[in-house]
């Protein structure tokens, strides 16, 4: 059972610059509220209380300003710094503490997702005991991400970036891992991008035969708002499906409320700590 998860939102945002040169990307709002709360609300939606937030060197401040302790919406969070960007799997190694030999998820900052049964799929994921477990979802161009081949459902290949594929189906920035996964961390070299790869991490756990893939579905989608037209893209997602609908995509505070997380009180004290908003006469929607 994972009950522990680690979101990485350091990164240079080089490919954002300049909007990314003073603020750190996850902070920059998708539509209404900051690029963090979406991937904050789907460790959320699998039932993940215990958090580390990694964040890029002299940024902590910035993210409590927002999001505290994480009381607002019952989750605890606690925060570390990356001193440099070198590689998703440096979050083991930074977190090591944190996990403290736990099995333990890990999503992008810059992730987006939104599917049917979103929530049952991740606490599905959740339930993980041993190897680690991975969400494929096809995309148009597959240089520039990590590529899975499957065959009957199992990944029987994966590559950072391809330049060459057969495969449309890239590995998502969210992963579930076993205890093992600080000590295999620990044991990969960087790559020619002078970073430690996340894919030779997946591949250390395919080749003992203990990585296991689980499909969005056609009807999901997946976004990675790392650069300004996806990013743009993922703000009109989410405007598109809000205004039409009425109810709001990662309002963590309604996630909590229906995990039964927080009571009206704690909702009370969002409401004021946002001030006068839509978001927060949303939240007044909820009372
Ligand atoms: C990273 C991973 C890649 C994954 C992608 C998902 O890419 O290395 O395997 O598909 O996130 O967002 P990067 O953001 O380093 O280009």
């Amino acid at each position: 059972m994972i009950k522990k998860g680690i979101i990485l939102a350091g990164g240079l945002g080089t490919r954002m610059s300049p909007i990314t040169k003073s603020v750190n990307k996850q902070l920059l709002p998708i539509y209404d509220k900051p690029l963090i709360y979406y991937s904050l609300s789907v460790l959320m939606l699998a039932g993940i209380k215990d958090i580390l937030i990694i964040v890029n060197k002299g940024q902590i401040n910035q993210f409590k300003k927002i999001l505290i302790d994480g009381r607002n919406f019952g989750v605890k969070l606690q925060y570390k710094e990356q001193q440099k960007p070198n590689g998703l799997p440096e979050a083991f190694i930074i977190g090591e503490k944190f996990i403290n030999n736990n099995n333990v998820a890990l999503i992008l900052g810059d992730n987006f997702f939104y599917a049917q049964s979103l929530t049952k799929t991740l606490k599905n994921a959740t339930k993980l005991n041993k190897g680690a477990k991975v969400f494929l979802h096809p995309v148009k161009n597959p240089k520039l991400y990590g590529i899975a081949t499957i065959k009957n459902k199992k990944i029987i290949n994966l590559k950072e970036k391809p330049l060459i594929t057969k495969s449309n189906l890239a590995v998502t920035g969210l992963y579930f891992f076993d205890k093992q996964v600080v000590k295999l961390s620990k044991t990969l070299k960087p790559s020619k991008r002078k970073e430690l790869e996340i894919v030779d991490l997946l591949n250390k756990y395919r080749k003992k035969n203990a990585l296991k893939a689980e499909f969005l579905g056609r009807g999901g989608a997946w976004l990675d708002a790392g650069s300004i037209d996806d990013y743009y893209d993922t703000t009109s997602f989410v405007s598109t499906i809000e205004k039409r609908q009425g109810f709001k995509i990662a309002c963590l505070e309604e996630i909590a409320l229906n995990n039964g997380w927080i009571n009206k009180v704690v909702l009370n004290e969002s409401i004021k700590f946002y001030g006068n908003c839509e978001y927060a006469k949303y939240l007044k929607n909820l009372l």
